[in-house]
């Protein structure tokens, strides 16, 4: 190892369809969400000293930490570092802030230790880290923060990059509350569970609102790519895990003209999404703040350059 510092950034991710479902084996998409980003910052430290400075709460802290030691453990580096988190991510609104944080991390400790890695080989490392943030996450989250591109992700096998087939722009509302991963995912499979008939037939409603959306992200058609969104929020709101307050965002977003909208992520908080054409941009910012948004953000995903890479300077 050598004795230099290392310091990268990921972006966030909003999740397109499938979420929750995707922790049950249907396909899901993903977008990375490059409005807002994690830094980690690492420096060699004593022996056996490991400090970790973010602008986190208590509890969060402590987790980060033990995903530090974790991390360390993993790439088999000595215990001595400090390491810094800067981060424009909402905790816990959906935006993938523990995702960005795990391959940050990843990345930064490569680095210093003068490693190289894959984007797969990231995302596995992250994956194995999320999973102390989250119990058993579906590696959705990991696998487009790592990527950095959109993706479709099934379960258990390596993503699809995907190239949209045109520019398309979303507005994200947020409601004032986020929600916790963990807890929404145990009370879908609790549902799951009581009731496996009705589950599947929406897992098979689920997949295929994930197959038009894809179809039509691909294909650059963007009233095919509304309708699955709304296809989506439905399913999610089947499965208990949208608000009242995600629902009137989502409602205020059609009335203002958006394509079609979702919650986005895991639900019970965080934000929704709505696809949006360039003369109905403004209008449905405006309708998500008047209808309560606390916080209103853009984002625009279009065609990929072929030679494209990740942050990390691989491909
Ligand atoms: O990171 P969140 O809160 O946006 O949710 C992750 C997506 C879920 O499908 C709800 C969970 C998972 O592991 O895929």
């Amino acid at each position: 190892m050598t004795n230099v510092t290392g310091r990268a950034s990921a972006p966030g991710k909003v999740i397109l369809a499938g979420e929750h479902f995707a922790v049950h084996g249907v396909p899901a998409l993903a977008l990375p969400f490059t409005g807002a980003c994690t830094t980690v910052s690492v420096a060699p430290a004593p022996p056996e000293t490991v400090t970790l400075t973010a602008a986190l709460s208590e509890n969060d802290h402590a987790r980060a930490l033990t995903v530090v030691e974790a991390a360390l453990t993993r790439l088999a580096l000595p215990r001595a570092w400090t390491v810094s988190v800067d981060s424009t991510i909402p905790v816990g609104f959906g935006l993938g802030s523990s995702a960005a944080f795990a391959v940050a991390l990843v990345r930064a400790l490569l680095m210093a230790a003068g490693l190289s890695a894959t984007p797969e080989d990231v995302r596995e490392h992250a994956h194995a880290l999320e999973r102390l943030f989250h119990g058993s996450p579906s590696g959705l989250d990991d696998s487009v923060v790592a990527y950095e591109t959109p993706i479709a992700f099934r379960r258990g096998e390596a993503p699809e990059r995907l190239v949209p087939g045109a520019h398309f722009r979303f507005v994200l509302g947020a409601v004032g509350y986020a929600g916790s991963t963990m807890e929404a995912v145990a009370s879908v499979r609790r549902r799951a569970e009581a009731d496996p008939p009705w589950f599947s037939k929406l897992k098979d409603s689920a997949g295929s609102a994930v197959s038009q959306a894809r179809t039509a992200l691909e294909s650059g058609d963007a009233h095919a790519l509304g309708r699955a969104l709304d296809d989506s929020h439905g399913l999610l709101q089947e499965i208990g895990v949208s608000t009242p307050e995600l629902d009137s965002l989502v409602v205020a977003a059609r009335d203002a003209g958006a394509l079609g909208a979702k919650l986005t992520g895991a639900g019970w908080g965080g934000f929704m999404m709505a696809l949006v054409t360039p003369n109905r941009h403004a209008g449905v910012r405006d309708a998500l703040s008047k209808a309560g948004a606390t916080l209103v953000l853009e984002l625009d995903v279009g065609p990929v350059p072929e030679n494209r890479r990740g942050s990390d300077g691989s491909k």
